[in-house]
Parts: structure tokens; sequence; C-alpha cells
């Protein structure tokens, strides 16, 4: 695969530049290493200012299920634009979309409240939790990510947070099973999954009695893409019931087939209390929701009027953007395309991992993959920052958008994406890596 693209364009570079000057700093990494303008997106590929094309592995953090510029999405949205676009009555387009996630949720989860960002959703999670349980505690795990507000930093992987507390008291995180790295240094499946019984200990020990809700993502996203044991979310669920606590999934990358499945939790067979959802549902319209069983949702003060709603949850322009994009997910057979071509890409990158030392690890369910990048096999270190960057750039000079310039390297891109696409990334990291093996 040769370089095609003059990575990074002179137009991109002189927009960028000059929407540095007005923009706040703290833009999220992959702009700022890629100084990329977009002006277009055509189903898995994005068209920088110099008209230059990318597939892109990342389809904004995992937001856009559908590709770009999907022409029923731009039809039913551009439709109800036309008609009604705000206000929280009931319009048909929410309730067509409420009943369609009652549909797909696992058994029994089907009250649904709707918002616009995941951390919003979250949040309004544990104050679910709380209205169910009358208790306080939060339980998490190490290195998740749920959001960057106050209520859910506590429970975030960020630097930073303690720079700018003090958050609420009464949360706490216990050890992710991330088997390439244990936090216990043991092996799976001689292990026994140990690292979900230390979830046990620390409830017993931190807030015995007080948890109202323990979070977990089936899949951590930020954390890398880690994909979990079979039977860990098990063992999660089983450990927060006989602490009187209630299990909330969060699906917002995992949900609506990102994984293979409708949710991650599907692959468990486990059934939450709560889940929350947003990202690939609106394909890039901001939505978000909490789903719950309809005993949880009738618990106070969480069901009083006015006390779950919010200025955008549920409008109509957002309850049609996530309607149809609900609706091409099934009858285009998104989630069958994530789990087949979730395989081509796992095992392309297997290969490619007996091909350079510098993978550590791979790892995926559906289209939610991960890469460890090491330095050596056997100590784990990762990989140096400057070599996951240049990693990154090698593979923008080639067409190909991922975020690869860190250790973990995350792949997610658009369920559409085709056979042909997956191979020509894979074809493009193969070039990628071979560019950067002999600095190692
Ligand atoms: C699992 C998970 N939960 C919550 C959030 C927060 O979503 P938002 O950025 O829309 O607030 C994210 C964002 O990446 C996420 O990955």
């Amino acid at each position: 695969m040769p370089i095609k693209n003059n990575w990074p364009g002179p137009k991109s570079v002189a927009l960028f530049d000059e929407e540095q000057r007005y923009i706040a700093p703290g833009i999220q990494s992959i702009a700022l290493i890629a100084k990329l303008a977009i002006d277009q997106g055509e189903g898995s590929y994005v068209i920088d200012a110099d008209g230059q094309r990318y597939l892109d592995f990342n389809v904004g953090v995992s937001v856009g299920s559908l590709g770009y510029s999907h022409p029923t999405y731009i039809r039913a949205v551009s439709a109800q634009l036309a008609h009604l676009s705000v206000g929280s009555f009931t319009s048909r387009a929410r309730l067509a979309l409420l009943k369609m996630i009652a549909q797909i949720a696992p058994e029994g989860v089907r009250r649904t409240q709707l918002f616009s960002s995941g951390a919003e959703a979250v949040e309004a999670a544990f104050r679910l939790a709380k209205s169910v349980t009358k208790k306080t505690h939060l339980v998490g795990f190490t290195d998740g990510y749920h959001g960057k507000t106050a209520g859910t930093l506590p429970l975030s992987m960020v630097a930073w947070k303690n720079e700018t507390g003090p958050y609420p008291p009464g949360y706490h995180q216990a050890p992710y099973a991330d088997c390439y790295r244990c936090p216990l240094k043991l092996q799976y499946p001689s292990c026994g999954i140990a690292c979900a019984e230390e979830l046990r200990t620390l409830i017993k020990t931190e807030a015995a009695g007080q948890v109202a809700a323990v979070i977990a993502e089936p899949v951590q996203g930020t954390a890398g893409n880690i994909v979990p044991p079979d039977g860990f979310l098990t063992a999660v669920r089983e450990i927060a019931r006989d602490a009187g606590a209630l299990f909330i999934a969060d699906e917002m990358i995992t949900g609506f087939g990102r994984t293979g499945h409708a949710f991650g939790v599907h692959h468990d067979q486990v059934t939450p209390d709560i889940m929350t959802i947003g990202k690939a549902m609106g394909s890039g319209f901001p939505v978000s929701g909490v789903v719950t069983t309809d005993a949880h949702a009738q618990a106070k003060p969480w069901s009083m009027p006015s006390a779950s709603s919010s200025s955008y949850g549920g409008n109509p322009l957002a309850s049609a953007a996530a309607l149809a994009t609900l609706q091409i997910i099934r009858d285009e057979g998104l989630i069958e395309n994530s789990r087949r071509i979730g395989k081509i890409l796992l095992d392309g990158l297997r290969d490619l991992q007996n091909k350079y030392a510098c993978i550590g690890d791979v790892r995926g369910r559906g289209l939610m993959l991960g890469i460890d990048l090491v330095q050596d096999r056997k100590t784990k270190t990762p990989l140096a920052k400057a070599l996951c960057e240049k990693f990154f750039t090698e593979g923008l000079k080639r067409g190909l958008i991922a975020m690869s310039y860190s250790p973990r390297v995350r792949i997610h891109p658009a369920l559409t994406l085709s056979e042909t696409e997956a191979r020509e990334g894979l074809a493009i990291l193969d070039e990628s890596f071979a560019s950067i093996e002999k600095d190692i």
C-alpha cells in the first residue's frame, strides 16, 4: 500500500491553525495530532480539505455507527427537521424509538428515559439507582470511563481529575478483568476470575450495606477496548446483587451491535438492572438514554414529574435520528456484519501479531478491537509514546484514521464496514507496522 496522502495537507493545516486561535484548548488528542480539517464523509471514508480520502476506523470514537452520509438516515432526519424538531410532547418518532429499544433490550429492561450526552445518562442512572435502593455509594472499575462530569469523573480514568475536585464522596473502584495486564498478575482461566472477587472484598471493606450500584463497561472502551473473559460480567452482576446493589451496564460504546450482539451484556447473557446507551444510537446526533425495568423506573424521586427529564432529551429530531439509526442497523443486518467483519479484522490482526514483535496482544468482539503495542513482548513494556504517534501518522499518510497514537490501540469502524474496506485497513496497518519496526 504506497503512501497516497500528502499528510498533513496544506489546507487542513491552515484551517486547523486558524481554528487554534479561537477554540479553547483541550480538544481530543486524535484531532490535535492529526491536524485534519474534514470537509465530507462518505460511508467509511472521510475527505479532508485537500481532497484526500481516509478510511475511518474511529468514526468519532465509535459514534458513527452508520458511517457517513447514509442516505436513509439523511432522509429521515431531514424529514423530521422539516416537520418538528423541539419539545417534550409525545411525538411519533419518540414513541417508535422507545418501542424499538424495548424490543431489542435485554428481557425485562424496557423503560427508557432519553438524554443528550453519555455522562448525562450515566449520572441519571446513578440518581435512579439511588432512588431505587435508597443507598448512596457507587462502585466502578479501574481504567473505566463514564464521562467528565462531577458525578462520573470519580469513576473515569482521567489523569488530571484530582486537580479539579473535590468530587462527591462515596465512589469506589475495583479491578477490571484486563487479562493481558492482569491487575492480580494471574492467568485466565486458572485464575477463576479472581478479580471479580476483589469487587466483593472491596464492597465489604469500604461500603458494606451502602452501595446503590456497580457500573461496568461490558468491554472497556477508553482503556483500550479491553475484552473481559466470559463469566466476568455474570460474576459482577451476582456480587452486586449479593450486596443489595443494582448492576448498571454502561453500553455507551458496546451497544447497538458494536460487539457483534445487540448489547455487550449479551455475550454473558447477563441482564442488567439499568443500561446506559448513547453514541452509536444516533449515528452522530447527540442522543443518549437510561433503560431500566418497569419496577425500577417507578422509584422516587427519579420518577416524579420533571425529575428525570432534560431540555433536549428525546426531542423529535433526536428521536427521529435514533429511530432511523436503529431501523437501519436492523434492516441492513449490521449486527451480523459487525460479527462477520469483526472476525476478519481480528484474524488479520492476529496474522500481524505473528509478523511484528511489537504487537503484544490483539483482542476484539465484533467491530470493537484492541491492540497492545509493546517494546518487548516478555516484559510487556508499552511502546514509547513517540513511536505510537509515528505509527498513527504512518497510517494517516497511507489513508487510515484509527486511535493508534498510544500503546493501547482502539479500532472501532462504522458498522457498515465492508470486507474490502476491512482488508484495506489491515494492509495499511501492516505497512505502518513495517515502517516503525526498524525504530523499536
Ligand atoms: C462507556 C462510556 N460511558 C460514558 C461516556 C461519556 O459519554 P459522553 O462523552 O457522551 O458524555 C463515554 C464516552 O466515551 C463512554 O465511553
